[in-house]
């Protein structure tokens, strides 16, 4: 992959270019609770985005996105999202230079083996590449928190995903072999090893290709609101959903609109479940950790209504062969991935019977990653 890169960089723009990686991430507990300033516990994965870049010595940002085999120009005046991949390096563009930093032209090769849709952070990952090459090319002094915030804004004003911190925090904050704690309120995160030799971490594509964008992602953001304006009349001091135990919701529960307890109820308890796995992970208890992942799941699918038929059914079949410690949907959800983890020794037969599970009733072969845990971030030539 660099060395293509190089090559097509070269012919394309005739000079040499750094190379950056941002990678996706991976989920482990913890969803729909960032932007609930809530915990969440990713892992950067071995699938990255790939920036090659150089200056030009203009005004001027010049794409070419190889996946797509699309181009764009762009001048550095931006002021307007235009459309598709482009809005991430527009967003990421602007956002830099509101923060006062002194940006030039440059020429970019974009690429990647980030399946895009499949609910691993592709975009988060491209934010992250491109705001860390530009960072590392004109030393703007940016801390990966920083590069973060620029990647999140980036949804939020020119994708139009009110997304949490989570994605763009773990494709740059990621260390091998490791998954972050990240409390999504105070910024603080903990590294606490995934080491486990005789499993792996087995991504299952529902084939269901999403756009959060698009999708319920924001309602979902809006309901929890909701929720929490009701619920502060009676506890003034609380600010989000993460304030909130429990039996404050429980007592409360009439007058909340059915829908808004559904979804509140659902990232109260996921709360308790992130603290539960994090233990469960530190005392290698991984038969624990299996289980919240599948009651996980069943709040997401059931009360927070973000799943779909084909997530409900590869997590369900997944719980049915040998070797699997723990299946759920990942990341926002309507599509993309479930996230299982699996006995190595088991990897094969796993993936062959859900596949065929799969395919016997949606007529597709779902595809299966076999994952580790990375590096965030970094410059890779
Ligand atoms: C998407 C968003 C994240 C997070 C997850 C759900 O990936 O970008 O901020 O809310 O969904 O946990």
């Amino acid at each position: 992959m660099i060395k293509k890169l190089q090559q097509v960089f070269r012919e394309k723009y005739n000079k040499e270019a750094t190379i950056i990686g941002a990678p996706g991430r991976v989920n482990l507990i913890g969803e729909h609770t960032d932007y609930n300033f809530g915990f969440v516990l990713p892992g950067a994965v071995d699938k990255k985005i790939y920036v090659a870049i150089a200056p030009n010595g203009t005004d001027t940002v010049n794409v070419f996105a190889n996946q797509f085999n699309e181009s764009y120009s762009f001048s550095l005046d931006v002021s307007e999202p235009h459309k598709g991949w482009m809005n991430y390096l527009l967003g990421v563009t602007y956002h830099i230079q509101q923060r006062g930093k002194k940006i030039g032209g440059v020429d970019l090769l974009i690429d990647g083996d980030i399946p895009v849709g499949a609910g691993m952070s592709s975009s988060a990952a491209l934010c992250s590449a491109y705001g860390f090459a530009l960072n590392e090319l004109f030393q703007l002094g940016l801390s990966r928190m920083d590069l973060a915030f620029i990647g999140q804004k980036t949804e939020h004003t020119f994708v139009g995903l009110q997304c949490g911190i989570m994605d763009q925090f773990a494709s740059l904050h990621g260390k091998k072999g490791h998954v972050m704690k990240l409390d999504c309120r105070s910024l603080e995160y903990e590294y606490i090893p995934f080491d486990f030799p005789g499993y792996k971490i087995v991504l299952v594509n529902s084939m269901v290709s999403h756009s959060l964008a698009s999708s319920e992602y924001n309602v979902r953001r809006q309901q929890c609101e909701e929720g929490i304006a009701i619920l502060k009349k009676h506890y003034p001091n609380i600010n989000s959903l993460r304030d909130v135990e429990p039996a404050q919701l429980l007592q409360h529960r009439d007058e909340l609109p059915p829908i808004v307890f559904d979804r509140c109820s659902y990232v109260v308890y996921e709360k308790e479940r992130l603290l539960a796995g994090c233990e469960a992970l530190k005392k290698n208890d991984l038969a624990t950790f299996g289980k919240l992942m599948i009651a996980t799941h069943e709040g997401l699918s059931k009360k927070y209504s973000v799943s779909c038929t084909e997530l409900d059914f590869l997590a369900e079949c997944a719980q049915h062969i040998t070797g699997v410690a723990g299946s759920r949907m990942m990341g926002g959800g309507f599509g993309g991935c479930t996230i299982n983890i699996v006995q190595a020794d088991a990897v094969e037969n796993f993936t062959q019977k859900i596949q065929a599970a799969f395919n016997g009733l949606f007529k597709q072969t779902p595809e299966v990653y076999v994952t580790q845990i990375e590096d965030g971030a970094k410059v890779i030539s």
